[in-house]
């Protein structure tokens, strides 16, 4: 086993476009490792560089205490399991299992051992001599990981191994999978776009956009410290709530009311002008079921579009307005999170016991104390405890950020149409994009 170290990993392909641009992330021996993001962001890529399927333009990829930038796949001693796990037709579970061990010329006795012990932690034992044609998508599955397994392997990495699975299967072979990392504790990458996967399955989290690391963090500090807008929107379902906000001392002036936030937290955006708060849908409720707690948070009253009743609990929807400015920004976040929600209306979460329904004028309480307050230009929130949020790349330097974003922006049309309008700054990047290819 060994840990893995990506130091500034940078990929650009022929066409100059930097699939991932300037990554470093830090994987401990036996960590569990999540890369995610939205599709083209750049997770497979980084990991196929890891393989060694892929050259790195520049960075250096250190595996134990070897770099291993120039060294062949084989030489690298990584087991894969890919989306589409490729199995021999021809061959049994058992010799399927036992393929990379008859590769490396191992003697029977050795690989019958490896083989069963392999097949009785995937309980796999009473297929082995059946044909991966006759077997479930997870059985099959499970006969790749069992080919992984038997390698003796310092690091697993995974892409996307469950895409391809029904989505009971797919909840069954994440427990599958997670139980069996920990029991072998062996060092795993494994990469998805699905944030369930990501928050059931990762000690750490990478969080990529475009090529960049937003944030590197375990599945609780994304959850409660999101670095940026895009952190906050992509992690968790359903997502956080984002509304416009103006603060004035420790009120926060919010489309349907205000509601007051604790000292520490308001010292932090005075005099920021117009921001977004981002508020998740289980810190409001309904405010005739809160009890005690209503002195907590705040009340204001709105009118209800629809309630989804889901028997343990409720999911209301409030729509709001917005100006156009924030509109314009929570569209592009939309667009950056492959998103298809309705930011213009809010979802609140509501205990199973309340009476809201359909059309109702209601009293809604919120906890604002849980919410956070970001920048609309930047994203960047601004009220983040950096305490509990892991790594925050872009916190350091969010122009430099950016500039490594907008490279990625649009499939390689960082050509003469990308011309600055009135924006000098964004044009000289651009033409850097392109002289850079
Ligand atoms: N061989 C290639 N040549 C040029 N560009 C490529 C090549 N392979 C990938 N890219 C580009 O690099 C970016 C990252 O691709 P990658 O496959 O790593 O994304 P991903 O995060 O795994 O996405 P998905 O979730 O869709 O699998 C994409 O924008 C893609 O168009
Ligand atoms: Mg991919």
């Amino acid at each position: 086993m060994a840990a893995i170290s990506m130091k500034n990993i940078v990929k650009r392909y022929g066409d100059g476009f930097p699939a991932v641009n300037d990554v470093s992330i830090d994987v401990a021996d036996g960590e569990f490792m999540i890369l995610v993001g939205p599709s083209g962001c750049g997770k497979s890529t980084l990991l196929r560089m890891v393989v060694g399927l892929e050259d790195i333009t520049s960075g250096d990829m250190i595996i134990g205490d070897r770099r291993v930038n120039d060294l062949a796949p084989r030489d690298r001693n990584l087991a894969m399991v890919f989306q589409n796990y490729a199995l021999y037709p021809h061959l049994s579970v058992y010799e399927n299992i036992a393929f990379p061990l008859r590769l490396a010329g191992e003697k029977d006795e050795e690989v019958d051992r490896k083989v069963r012990q392999a097949s009785a932690t995937l309980e796999l034992d009473e297929h082995l001599d059946r044909k991966p044609g006759n077997l479930s998508g997870g059985q099959r599955q499970r006969v790749a990981m069992g080919r992984a397994i038997v390698r003796d392997a310092d690091a697993f990495l995974f892409d996307e191994p469950l895409s391809n699975l029904d989505a009971k299967l797919r909840g069954q072979m994440r427990t599958e999978i997670a139980r069996l990392q920990k029991r072998l504790g062996i060092t795993t990458i494994y990469v998805t776009h699905d944030q369930t996967e990501a928050m059931t399955l990762g000690d750490r989290v990478a969080v990529l956009k475009r090529g960049v690391l937003q944030q590197l963090a375990s599945p609780r500090e994304l959850y409660e410290n999101p670095g940026n807008l895009f952190v906050a929107g992509f992690i968790g379902s359903p997502p956080m709530n984002f509304l416009p906000a103006e603060v004035e001392g420790t009120t926060v002036k919010l489309p349907f009311g205000d509601v007051q936030i604790p000292q520490d937290k308001a010292d932090k955006v005075q005099g920021k002008g117009l921001l977004i708060a981002g508020i998740r849908p289980e810190h409001f409720e309904d405010a005739n079921v809160v009890g005690d707690k209503v002195s907590e948070g705040s009340v204001f009253s709105a009118t209800v579009d629809v309630v989804e009743w889901l028997g343990n609990q409720a999911y209301a929807y409030v729509p709001f307005e917005a100006p156009p400015t924030v509109r314009e920004h929570l569209a592009e976040l939309e667009k950056d999170l492959d998103g298809e929600s309705l930011r213009t209306q809010m979802v609140i979460s509501l205990d199973g016991a309340s009476r809201i329904s359909d059309g109702d004028e209601a009293q809604i309480w919120v906890n604002a104390s849980k919410m956070h307050l970001f920048d609309p230009a930047t994203g960047e929130n601004l009220t983040v405890d950096a305490e509990h949020a892991g790594e925050i790349p872009g916190m350091e330097n969010p122009e430099k950020q950016a500039h490594a974003e907008h490279m990625a922006d649009g499939d390689g049309d960082n050509g003469p149409d990308g011309a600055p309008q009135g924006d000098g700054t964004n044009g000289s990047h651009r033409a850097e994009g392109g002289d850079g290819s």
